[in-house]
């Protein structure tokens, strides 16, 4: 159809625009400000017969400072290519784009930017559906956040995970294998040499990281959620298979466009509790916690971690992939992928959902290719571990809770006590970890404070302390390590993070001190310090904690308004002004 010229330039746009006439330029004249649009996107080219297409906006992400996104001009194409077999008009956009090793002082700190960025851009521009291209870690829950508040129908697609390298005859890939080898050479197990030989392999190809990392782990949850089109989650970067998805997202987004679908009409509290099923067969990153919560808030939905660590005792880990196992994302793409999985967990699941399809998942999985023999998704009956993949912990050292990744953990760390040995921040403990004079023993628990939330800024992912050199030298693998900060999806160890509230806003963590007991246990979902409540409260009267602030730009919007993990460290004024739902149910 080709657009009336006459009446486009001069009537005022419709209450429910579509479409170009979109979310008009405010200039005091409805009807100019659409016929001055009109003549600056024609000098890009259009016809009127273009213009009068559904929008498809695509949030373009590629960068040049990141490399999981480096797949990103293909994917645009494809996703084109995808919305003009459908009839719609693509237009791609940028925003920022974060990447873990390019962001300082942590991707963490712009999760919150990017999501801002992402929602007024798509809430500016016209468009009646969006394309959400994203991989690295912070940047999925950035889009879906921003998205959910935007209210535009939206449809996530990913960059999908790098292959797998080779050393010296051993398959290695980012960024599990990074972590093991650096350990390694710290302990002055490998050499200068081989080291640097390693550095070439870990990341073969453009992508995500190759393991169940954050960015795995996002990407899985997403199509839990239903967010994605089945399938989406797990292609490599560099397949065919990854631009057919593209392709598909694309044409799948115009059919959302003229059904208006919606993604609070997605994103209900079913939809997320189905993810948090997912997260926990998969062995997922403990980072998907505070991003679920994140995305959830947005929409009005809180994340009850009690309900959540119910859930993880009657949730088997059914995914076989490092760090909890032994295989790669390109392995669990080729075992079925998603579609696999939800195949076993379908008993657990809410299957009424609504996806970006506009089947409900109960359709999608009736739909799916038939099984096959595989070894990397295991039957409900046959884990790789018997429990979901993390604990919620609760005692007067988190009183609102942490976290433990209990299927990457030391099974015999994990009932535990020992002696603290604490760091009051990142430097402190860069400065002292390998110092040979450090008191300290492989029974020990290793402290780190002022990771958190405000406390970094950023909550970054130093929670995976190093063992300090002259253990690893000796032998140690693992410790008890706790901090209020975050680790790497890809990382493994008995760890426990995320400890509410923060050292920094004057947390119980802020007050232990070097020699200080402290009990693990996780069967008993325990952290406690063993220190009178009386001496506690002497230690915090001598030593208040004052949160930290600064006086200008992003840093001190960030450290007025950023919340605890347990409100998903969004900025209080982002999440939605009324909570509908509380998930898990009990
Ligand atoms: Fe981008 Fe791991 S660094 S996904």
């Amino acid at each position: 159809m080709v657009m009336d010229k006459k009446k486009d330039a001069q009537s005022p746009a419709p209450a429910a625009a579509t479409g170009l006439k979109k979310g008009l330029t405010n200039y005091g004249d409805i009807g100019f400000s659409l016929f001055l649009r009109k003549a600056f996107i024609k000098g890009a080219g259009y016809t009127d017969d273009a213009l009068d297409r559904p929008v498809i906006g695509i949030v373009n992400t590629g960068s040049s400072y990141n490399p999981c996104h480096g797949n990103a001009p293909q994917l645009v194409e494809a996703v084109k290519r995808g919305v003009m077999l459908a009839g719609g008009l693509p237009v791609d956009f940028p925003t920022i784009s974060v990447h873990e090793s390019f962001s300082q002082p942590t991707s963490m700190y712009l999760r919150n930017l990017m999501s801002m960025d992402t929602e007024e851009m798509i809430r500016a521009q016209p468009m009646d559906a969006v394309v959400l291209i994203g991989g690295c870690d912070k940047t999925v829950p950035a889009q879906l956040m921003g998205a959910s508040s935007a209210g535009v129908p939206a449809i996530q697609l990913v960059t999908g995970a790098m292959l797998t390298g080779g050393h010296r005859g051993e398959r290695v890939g980012a960024c599990t294998d990074c972590r093991r080898y650096w350990g390694r050479y710290r302990a002055e197990e490998i050499d200068a040499v081989e080291i640097a030989d390693v550095n070439n392999q870990l990341v073969a190809s453009v992508g995500t990281c190759s393991v169940m990392g954050t960015a795995s782990t996002m990407a899985c949850l997403t199509e839990a959620m239903g967010m994605m089109i089945s399938g989406g989650a797990s292609a490599p970067a560099v397949t065919a298979d990854r631009m057919r998805i593209a392709e598909q997202t694309g044409t799948t987004a115009v059919a959302m466009a003229k059904a208006r679908r919606t993604p609070d009409q997605i994103l209900t509290g079913k939809a997320i509790e189905n993810a948090l099923r997912v997260l926990l067969a998969i062995g997922g990153s403990t980072n998907g916690i505070v991003h679920m919560t994140a995305i959830a808030g947005r929409l009005g939905i809180d994340i009850d971690l009690a309900g959540l660590d119910r859930m993880s005792r009657e949730t088997p880990v059914l995914v076989d992939l490092k760090p909890s196992g032994q295989h790669y994302m390109e392995d669990f793409h080729k075992a079925g992928g998603m579609l696999a999985l939800l195949r076993e967990l379908r008993p657990l699941l809410h299957l009424d959902v609504m996806t970006v399809s506009g089947r409900t998942l109960r359709e999608e999985l009736d739909a799916a290719p038939p099984p096959f023999k595989q070894d990397v998704i295991r039957p409900f009956d046959n884990p790789i571990y018997p429990v979901g993949g993390l604990a919620v912990l609760r005692g007067n050292l988190a009183p609102g809770g942490a976290i433990i990744k209990q299927s990457a953990a030391n099974p015999e760390l994990m009932e535990h006590e020992g002696r603290a040995v604490v760091f009051e921040d990142a430097e402190d403990m860069a400065r002292r970890m390998d110092d040979p004079d450090l008191d300290v023993t492989a029974d020990d628990v290793l402290v780190l404070k002022r990771i958190g939330p405000t406390g970094a800024p950023g909550m970054p992912e130093a929670g995976y302390m190093p063992i300090p050199k002259k253990l690893a030298v000796a032998g140690v693998k693992d410790m008890v390590r706790i901090s209020d900060g975050r680790m790497s999806g890809t990382a493994a160890g008995t760890i426990v993070l995320h400890v509410t509230p923060e050292a920094a806003i004057g947390g119980p963590l802020a007050y232990v001190q070097n020699g200080d007991r402290i009990r693990l246990s996780v069967k008993s979902r325990e952290i406690s310090l063993l220190v009178s409540e009386a001496e506690l409260a002497q230690r915090a009267a001598a030593a208040p904690q004052v949160r930290p602030s600064a006086e200008r730009g992003y840093r001190k919007l960030f450290l007025e308004t950023v919340t605890q993990a347990d409100q998903g460290v969004d900025f209080d004024f982002l999440r939605a002004t009324e909570t509908h739902d509380k998930v898990p149910r009990a």
